[in-house]
């Protein structure tokens, strides 16, 4: 984590301690690098520069109307998989020939909405969607942009949670469907079919599978093509792994570049990109106090007040993530063996389990989990009646609330009171 680093004994995020930023925005709470997700964002535009690429930043990954702005104000612009993610997107200004449209179930509503703010392209997944925007775009009686995002049928070594690749999962129009939706595609003359997608899924850090994908999807786009059908760009997803751990080994963005560059270049079409963890991940650190230590026969279990509807990720995908703790005990510690967990009433409420921590940890010290700005709060929830967190965006020394903790009456404002 590029922006946490010690001084003098004490955690410093950017400019400013962990204490410090603890004692204003209270625990937990969602903090974000400014200097960290700029430099992110440079290294993609850099990394691209050479070939015309518009890079579309997974929205899902971290949703925050102020980051998105961020984002968007240095050229990017958003994949999105929902209307309310367009919404977010356009909210934050994003322009609408900046914005892709995926996922496998786009409602009615959704798709009219999409066709009417005029985006860059709506991914279709299934022949079932391209009927139904196909009579939203014949009655509207507008050209409307779309690409096929196809099931190449590839695996990706990844968790089996987030691997969309395979034939197995629900992603995209299957290959045995392609003939067919060239047919249906003939039928419904406002739609224009500009462009190809795949997405193989996330957290993948070898190259072989998407460069398989370049293959396979050239090979179809080129059958198009040979049948009169104007395709302008080639979108190959997201995906690019990051390192969660000290000795895990993830590619750099620019040799992920390059080898989507190598793809699109051998068609010659426009290249549309997906990032989102990569993009976000290693800008966030989520805080957190240290309730209590109880300690058996069997374990040490280190109690703070985060917990897994903040961070979904420990128990959805058995995922790590590194902990830095902010002690109050400077003193020289030994090593101790801790499952780290928090309040909420389930045994997989676990941020970590037997991760090694200082045996000198107390309440009321703060840890910082780190690599927490993808599929944090974005994924958090209510669970247990807890409170939405606050989000922070630190720049240097300097520190700006984003989110404002939930309120209660917030939490239950929709619920009808009889
Ligand atoms: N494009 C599409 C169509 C996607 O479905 C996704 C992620 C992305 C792009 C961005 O992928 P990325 O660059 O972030 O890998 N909650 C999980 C990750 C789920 C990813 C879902 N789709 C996690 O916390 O690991």
């Amino acid at each position: 984590m590029l922006n946490l680093n010690q001084r003098e004994n004490k955690l410093f995020f950017e400019e400013l301690s962990l204490e410090f930023l603890a004692q204003q925005y209270g625990t937990p709470s969602y903090l974000y690098s400014a200097a960290h997700l700029d430099k992110k964002v440079q290294s993609f535009v850099a990394a691209f520069a050479g070939y015309p690429t518009t890079i579309c930043y997974a929205v899902k990954a971290s949703s925050n109307l102020n980051l998105l702005k961020r984002i968007f104000s240095q050229g990017i612009g958003a994949d999105t998989v929902s209307l309310g993610e367009i919404k977010r997107a356009l909210k934050s200004g994003c322009p609408p020939e900046k914005i892709v449209f995926s996922g496998v179930g786009k409602s009615g509503k959704e798709l009219k909405e999409a066709v009417r703010a005029g985006i860059k392209s709506i991914n279709i997944e299934s022949l079932f969607e391209l009927e139904l925007l196909g009579q939203i775009a014949q009655n509207s009686g507008q050209k409307v942009a779309i690409a096929i995002r196809v099931n190449l049928d590839i695996e990706a070594p990844t968790h089996d949670k987030i691997a969309t690749g395979s034939a197995l999962t629900k992603f995209g129009v299957a290959l045995e469907d392609l003939d067919s939706l060239r047919d249906l595609l003939r039928r419904y003359p406002n739609l224009q079919l500009k462009g190809f997608a795949c997405h193989l899924g996330s957290q993948i850090k070898v190259f072989d599978p998407i460069k398989t994908a370049g293959r396979k999807l050239s090979e179809i786009i080129k059958k198009y093509i040979a049948d009169g059908f104007d395709i302008e760009f080639i979108d190959l997803g997201g995906g690019l792994g990051i390192s969660y751990q000290e000795n895990e080994k993830a590619p750099s963005i620019k040799d992920w570049a390059h080898a989507l560059i190598e793809v699109a270049s051998s068609l010659n079409l426009e290249l549309v990109i997906e990032p989102g963890r990569s993009l976000v991940a290693d800008a966030g650190i989520l805080i957190s106090s240290v309730l209590g230590i109880k300690k058996t026969k069997a374990k040490n279990f280190l109690v703070i007040d985060a917990a897994m509807n903040d961070l979904m990720r420990p128990t959805l995908y058995e995922a790590y993530h590194h902990i830095s703790c902010d002690l109050k005990d400077k003193h020289g510690s030994h090593d101790a063996l801790y499952d780290v967990v928090g309040p909420v009433c389930e045994t997989g409420d676990y941020i970590a389990i037997d991760r090694i921590l200082p045996d000198n940890i107390q309440a009321g010290d703060l840890v910082a989990i780190h690599t927490a700005g993808a599929y944090g709060a974005s994924m958090a929830s209510n669970y247990n009646s807890r409170l939405l967190l606050p989000e922070i965006l630190v720049d240097g020394d300097q520190s700006q609330l984003i989110r404002a903790r939930q309120t209660y009456e917030h939490m239950w404002a929709n619920e009808i009171d009889l």
